[in-house]
């Protein structure tokens, strides 16, 4: 079995996608130093797929203890790198913090990459490298425009830096642009774990439905949508999982014709924040207590994928529609309201 090593395995989307990697029959390594994630997501992955997964609690930003890795991996077939910090707002305050650490990592990453001879390497990409589009559905020849943050910047500078990388090297790589990762997988063993007040709509949602928050305040009514709150591609997590085990199906089979590829990983559904809190009080038979607020600085009015590159070059069959967003991440709410041991320890410091 290949072994692919997943940087970022105990966070929503890696974890996600080391399942669906060894349900396809890849062997897979963890690397997570935790600073932003928890083991007992990786164990709830264990749960699923019935067997250990080795986790490296090494910080990338480390040259060294990141290069020990592949001294005692030799065997590494491929990468997933998903590791880096994420929280748009806290990259505006915070934007060194943002750039050493989400690009030293990456760059440390490719050292070894191009040191062990690693052939594959797919990187965790965002739409959010395509700022506020002038034109939607985008597609992947969208030019990226200025980034909204810090955030932003790391990711459409890791694309860039990964870019010229695959030129100078044998490595063949792949960019994932996600559009909006929302839900859990079905079993709720494993889901999203904000670390401390979520900003991100779905948690939101979800958090307020159980309690832990007051109220979902949605940002801006008076937009030019169909319905004045912004429009969005929201993407099942394991829909986003399947399609980073096609893109190393896709690159092992020698598909690619490209030094570097770029896939939107998004439905091609427009969905309205209006619309999406309809879609949750449908699936959960609870009555949201949402108001419609002011605008929130720095929001794109609409963005949604034109998703058939990554569909026909991947096969990539998505399967979850809105409602099974909503379900499943409210499942995975109730669990955690049922198991608080999930926000202990690793979290306790950082809420
Ligand atoms: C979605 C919509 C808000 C919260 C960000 C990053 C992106 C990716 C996903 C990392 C927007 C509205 C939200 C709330 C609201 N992150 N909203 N009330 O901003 O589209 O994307 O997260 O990879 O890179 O940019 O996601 O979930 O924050 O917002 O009305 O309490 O929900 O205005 O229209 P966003 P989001």
């Amino acid at each position: 079995m290949p072994k692919i090593l997943v940087t970022g395995g105990c966070g929503y989307i890696g974890a996600h996608t080391i399942v669906d990697l060894i349900e396809h029959g890849y062997d897979v390594i963890s690397v997570d130093n935790n600073s932003r994630s928890t083991m007992r997501i990786l164990e709830g992955a264990e749960k699923i797929v019935g067997r250990g997964i080795k986790n490296y609690k090494v910080d990338l930003c480390n040259f060294d203890d990141t290069r020990a890795i592949f001294q005692e991996n030799e065997d590494i077939a491929g990468i997933i790198h998903f590791a880096a910090y994420k929280a748009v707002g806290e990259s505006v305050e915070q934007p060194l913090m943002y750039f050493e650490n989400n690009l030293t990592s990456l760059i440390n990453l490719l050292k070894c990459v191009q040191e062990f001879n690693v052939p594959y390497f797919v990187f965790s990409s965002s739409c959010t490298v395509y700022g506020s589009p002038d034109k939607i559905p985008v597609t992947e020849a969208t030019p990226p425009k200025p980034a909204e943050s810090p955030y932003g910047y790391t990711k459409q500078m890791g694309e860039q830096i990964i870019n010229e990388f695959s030129k100078a090297v044998n490595t063949q790589c792949v960019l994932l642009r996600y559009f909006n990762p929302v839900g859990a997988h079905p079993s709720a063993l494993i889901g999203e774990l904000p670390l401390g007040k979520p900003s991100n709509l779905v948690p939101v949602i979800t958090q307020t439905a159980i309690g832990k928050l007051p109220q979902v305040q949605v940002f801006g009514g008076d937009y030019d949508t169909r319905d004045g709150s912004c429009l969005r591609d929201y993407i099942h997590v394991c829909d986003i999982s399947r399609a980073h085990t096609l893109a190393v199906d896709f690159l092992i089979a020698g598909k690619s014709d490209k030094r570097c590829e770029v896939f939107n990983l998004g439905t091609g559904v427009g969905v309205t924040v209006l619309e999406a809190i309809k879609a949750f009080e449908k699936v959960s038979g609870e009555k949201l207590n949402y108001m419609v607020g002011p605008r929130r600085p720095g929001d794109v009015m609409a963005i949604y994928a034109n998703n058939e590159y990554a569909v026909k070059t991947l096969g990539w069959d998505i399967k979850y529609n809105i409602d099974d967003m909503m379900s499943t991440a409210w499942k995975w709410e109730q669990k955690l309201k049922a198991d608080e041991s999930f926000y202990s320890n690793q979290h306790a410091g950082l809420n």
